[in-house]
């Protein structure tokens, strides 16, 4: 049972493939350059109910293809030369910005700050360097949250040293605490700040390719002359897909996260009773598991286990004596895990001591 890869394998929800397959029967399969407007009212609504804020879906929202491609180019469109984000991390910051020729500034996520980034810890000459600030809250991988201080901080310090923060909110729906996470769109001044979203987790549409950038509307205006560049706009007819229904979307992401809870209650005490402490948060579909001085060991077994294994997640120093498990498999599997963690536990145990 493969916890390797965080990418959904739930079925997309039916209302969802309807509209695509109604849609597929009316629409031009010719690329658009520019996303339809039913989409963006829909973002704008949506950040709206959810957020309680204010979009002008005409300049502040800018629908993608997906969120990996956006957030890998996003270092070609902004100056400095480094790259700032917390680690470990998802991989695509760094990725997006060794293609750009930039340098990463690493800013360790660690459990004793609740996997919040030091900012105070980075001199006023290193953010003049800087181009873009990622955060990633809800974080992969360590599944914590952050509070709205972290986002205002962040802003006062983009607007003095003229720097961007994109805001990775991939997550935003998967909780399992009563508050939902907020975002990085409810600062007070929203002037170099922008945030990803997609619908790849919370919709369990990862291969639909949709997602969008809302926020500050002279970079949304900059990554919306930027796809032409190098391709199209998402196809039209998942655009109107994603559009959805309002009831039917937030009962969506509902139901989405009772399963990674159902999940996750599977395989939490199977785990810490074979000595796996969870130390991470209280949101997303991973688990980030305390493993101590056997991890390095644990991860080896459980990769040379995985027929992907080229796709082996490297996690940073920063991740170091932690393991990650992405509950995507389906829940008969996570039950199927789970029996037989229980008999392989006791001999783990052993071999640990
Ligand atoms: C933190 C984070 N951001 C973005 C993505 C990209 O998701 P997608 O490109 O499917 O929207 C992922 C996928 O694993 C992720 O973990």
């Amino acid at each position: 049972v493969d916890f390797g890869i965080g990418e959904p394998r739930e079925e997309t929800p039916a209302f969802i493939r309807e509209a695509l397959a109604a849609r597929s029967r009316r629409s031009r399969a010719t690329p658009v350059a520019t996303a339809c407007p039913e989409l963006r009212a829909a973002i704008a609504a949506w950040a709206g109910r959810r957020f309680g804020v204010t979009l002008d879906p005409d300049r502040e929202v800018v629908p993608t293809l997906g969120s990996k491609e956006a957030i890998f180019h996003l270092a070609q469109v902004v100056g400095g030369d480094l790259v700032a984000m917390g680690t470990p991390a998802y991989p695509v910051y760094e990725r997006g910005a060794a293609f750009a020729g930039k340098e990463v500034l690493e800013l360790p996520l660690r459990a004793e700050a609740g996997f919040l980034p030091d900012l105070d810890a980075v001199d006023a000459a290193t953010w003049e360097r800087v181009g873009v600030l990622w955060l990633n809250y809800p974080n992969n991988p360590t599944a914590a949250t952050a509070p709205p201080e972290l986002y205002e901080q962040a802003a006062a310090l983009a607007r003095e040293h003229e720097f961007l923060v994109a805001s990775d909110e991939a997550y935003s729906e998967l909780y399992f605490g009563s508050r939902p996470p907020g975002s990085a769109l409810q600062v007070g001044d929203r002037t170099n700040v922008v945030v990803f979203n997609t619908l790849s987790k919370r919709s369990s549409m990862p291969g639909y390719r949709t997602g969008f950038v809302a926020g500050d509307p002279e970079v949304i205006g900059a990554l919306r002359r930027y796809p032409p560049n190098v391709g199209v706009a998402p196809l039209e007819m998942v655009q109107r897909a994603a559009v959805g229904r309002r009831g039917a979307t937030r009962s969506t992401s509902r139901k989405v996260r009772a399963r990674y809870r159902a999940k996750r209650d599977l395989l939490l005490p199977v785990l810490e009773r074979a000595g796996l402490r969870s130390a991470g948060g209280d949101a997303t579909f991973f688990l980030w598991l305390d493993a101590g001085a056997g991890a390095e060991a644990l991860a080896t077994a459980l990769d040379r286990r995985r027929r992907d294994r080229h796709a082996r997640l490297v996690l940073r120093p920063a991740g170091e004596g932690f393991i990650r498990l992405a509950l995507v498999p389906s829940v008969a599997d996570c039950e199927r895990a789970a029996a037989c963690s229980r008999r392989c536990s006791s001999r783990w145990r052993a071999g640990r001591r």
